[in-house]
């Protein structure tokens, strides 16, 4: 393992980080994460990912003892002590440590954990050509049972969907609802193109508010571009022009095969080179690291 962490400020390497047995992120699953990544080695949208956190945590009632400033003079110093480069921060929020009891007074200190490591990088060909995402039986949490925006440490459902994606060989699972629309992969947010118009499911269809969504969105209308938050049916989604991805350490990335099936032409096209060129542009103002 590579990187450096920090567990309640003390920094260690990667492989020398502990957490212990009792603590209800471990035993439960019971905390909240975000996942950052660094352009020029300044933390993108941080003030984003910390907000997504705060309501995060409000949703599983976990208290957030710690300022903004406070949460980046600890990820600023876990990065110093994780040499050059861009990085990949995680930065994780559990209940704390207590005993088996659901009970909150059980964990009197919530737990902060930063991971940083450097950014894995993907080949530019999945930029180029684009990936396959398959699409899984796996469904998404209904937000009756387990809310989808929040961005919790239990990834089960992520992890499931993964595998079988994986099973089929594919690079990202797109997942559907109950109700039978697609709503997001386990690790991204999905968009398609039809005539021109950007469509990806809204947050009410059950999915993660994803900031780099949320980023693209804005782009996209910056860019007079139309978007339409609506349900999405699979076959919708396959008959698309085109179809991308978006998540942080992905940025966008197109989806040129749904299953064994193109997408389009099966090739990057239009509307999400405008965009991913926008984005690029957006991300390369900080210096090079
Ligand atoms: N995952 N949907 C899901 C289920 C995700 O896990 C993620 C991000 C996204 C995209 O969100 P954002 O644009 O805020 O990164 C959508 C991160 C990268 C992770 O799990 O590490």
């Amino acid at each position: 393992m590579q990187g450096v962490v920090s567990v309640n400020g003390t920094i260690t390497a990667a492989d020398a980080a502990v957490v212990p047995v009792f603590d209800h992120g471990f035993l439960f699953g019971e905390g909240v994460y975000e996942t950052l990544r660094t352009y020029g080695r300044v933390p993108f949208l941080f003030s984003d990912h910390m907000a997504r956190l705060r309501r995060s945590a409000g949703m599983i009632a976990l208290p957030v003892p710690w300022t903004d400033a406070d949460l980046l003079v600890d990820v600023e110093k876990t990065m110093a002590a994780c040499g050059g480069g861009d990085l990949y921060i995680r930065i994780l929020v559990t209940r704390g440590i207590g005993d088996l009891s659901y009970h909150p007074t059980a964990t009197p200190a919530p737990t902060l954990v930063i991971i940083t490591k450097p950014l894995p990088g993907f080949p530019e060909t999945t930029f180029t050509e684009g990936i396959r995402v398959a699409l899984v039986a796996v469904r998404r949490n209904h937000p009756d049972a387990l809310n989808p925006q929040i961005k919790s440490n239990n990834l089960l459902n992520n992890a499931m969907a993964m595998q079988e994606a994986i099973r089929l060989g594919a690079d990202e699972a797109l997942m559907r609802n109950q109700a039978g629309c697609v709503v997001e992969c386990s690790q991204s947010n999905f968009f398609a193109v039809t005539n021109g118009v950007l469509r990806t499911p809204p947050l009410t269809d059950g999915l993660l508010p994803g900031i780099t969504r949320q980023f693209v969105i804005g782009l996209a209308t910056e860019l007079g571009i139309r978007v339409d938050e609506g349900p999405l049916l699979p076959v919708e989604a396959q008959g698309a022009d085109e179809a991308f991805i978006t998540g942080t350490t992905r940025e966008i990335t197109p989806v040129t095969r749904i299953d064994d099936a193109p997408v389009g032409d099966g090739r990057p096209s239009t509307i999400m080179s405008e965009l991913r060129q926008e984005f690029r542009d957006r991300t390369s103002i900080f210096p090079a690291s």
